[in-house]
């Protein structure tokens, strides 16, 4: 019997709808298989938290966090609490804190899942986008100056360390190299012209260590068409973390939408814990209703799983969801369905076995 304790944190608005249809899955995936154990401690942090304390989670947050094996995220942010307060003292920290330097987002098309774009062949969206996420633009340093005159300036500065570039872009190396694809690098060298042309320079001089990867370099304008008019371009995908964030949003529309679009934060050391979590936000407009999509959050469950070391169970889920989607009967109203949030949770345990 292997026991795995997993931290909670369901978060703001729709957080909470999603994360419990997650933690069902897992639960049924602890019956099914007698092997396997997890434990919960949940983390009652956010919006809701701040305003009665003042802060987004204990002041030794990170530290409680810190003896756990994964940590399971639904979504910070509200109205109410500025974003860049909420977002910083929770989501960020953690990923920051517990250096979870990669972002894990896969852009595939299951079968069954709605697509806008016509006339594309469906099995030629199926990428996987390996963001940076410790660093870059979401460095968090800047500067305030002269506030409030009319001569105000303000900086916000972008960090690339030569450790954070190697990092990354080893590792989507190495990816591209274990599943057989081809790489492409997006960044923006013609305009950004430090941080960009030094990534450009690393993502060539780590290539020399992988003559076998066959790789691509995008600009980020340029990119973000081929994704819409040919996205077949695009296998294994690393970029900065801004770039990341924005096109992994683009991705999630091209693959059934944000109710569909998960992302596994980590740290592949295993030196600290690492968060599973749909990459979707609060979503105030729907929150409270029970009908957010779960499926992005159970994507997220896949790959916890994938990362507990039971790929055969990450896959079961995976299958589950494309069974679901395939059928097309219970589906929430972001699909054009009008089941609840908790039908679709359980049609998935249904197909659980
Ligand atoms: P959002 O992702 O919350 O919502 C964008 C749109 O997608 C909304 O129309 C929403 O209804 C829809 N949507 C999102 N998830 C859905 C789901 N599971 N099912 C059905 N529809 C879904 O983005 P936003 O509105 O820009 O941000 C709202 C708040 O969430 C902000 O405070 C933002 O900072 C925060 N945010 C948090 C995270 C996170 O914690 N990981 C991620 C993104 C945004
Ligand atoms: C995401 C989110 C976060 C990000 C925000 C909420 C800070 O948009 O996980 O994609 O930009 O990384
Ligand atoms: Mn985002």
């Amino acid at each position: 019997m292997k026991r795995h304790k997993i931290a909670v944190i369901p978060g703001d608005g729709i957080g909470p709808e999603v994360i419990s249809e997650g933690i069902n899955i897992l639960d049924r995936v602890a019956e099914l298989d007698k092997t396997i154990q997890f434990n919960y401690q949940n983390f009652p942090w956010g919006c809701e938290y701040y305003l009665k304390h003042n802060r987004m989670m204990e002041k030794d947050g990170i530290n409680q966090l810190m003896a756990f094996d994964a940590i399971f995220l639904g979504a910070v942010g509200y109205p109410g609490v500025p974003d860049h307060i909420s977002l910083w003292d929770l989501l960020l920290n953690i990923r920051k804190s517990f250096d979870q330097y990669v972002n894990l987002r896969p852009v595939v098309l299951l079968k069954g899942a709605p697509c806008p774009l016509k006339d594309i062949s469906r099995e030629s969206i199926n990428m996987t986008f390996i963001r940076e996420n410790s660093e870059g633009e979401y460095a968090g340093s800047g500067s305030w100056l002269f506030k409030d005159t009319p001569r105000e300036v303000v900086l916000q500065n972008g960090v690339f360390s030569r450790h954070g570039c190697e990092r990354i872009i080893r590792y989507a190396y190495e990816y591209a190299r274990k599943e057989g694809k081809t790489l492409t690098s997006i960044s923006k060298g013609n305009a950004l012209n430090y941080s960009m042309v030094f990534w450009d320079q690393i993502f060539e001089e780590i290539g020399q260590e992988y003559p076998d990867v066959k790789t691509f370099s995008y600009l980020v304008d340029a990119a973000s068409m081929y994704m819409i008019k040919n996205p077949e371009r695009f296998q294994v995908v690393v970029t900065s973390n801004l770039f990341g964030d924005i096109l992994t949003d683009l991705g999630a529309a091209l693959a059934g939408g944000l109710g569909l679009a998960a992302g596994a934060n980590l740290n592949p050391e295993r030196r600290y814990p690492s968060m599973f979590e749909p990459i979707h936000g609060s979503a105030p407009d729907i929150a409270g209703r029970g009908i957010a999509n779960p499926l992005a959050a159970i994507w997220a469950v896949s790959q916890m799983l994938d990362f507990l070391e039971y790929p055969q169970w990450g896959q079961k889920v995976l299958r589950a969801i494309e069974d679901l989607l395939l059928d097309g009967t219970v589906l929430t109203p972001d699909m054009g369905g009008t089941a609840t949030t908790h039908q679709v949770g359980q049609a998935i345990l249904n197909r659980l076995n």
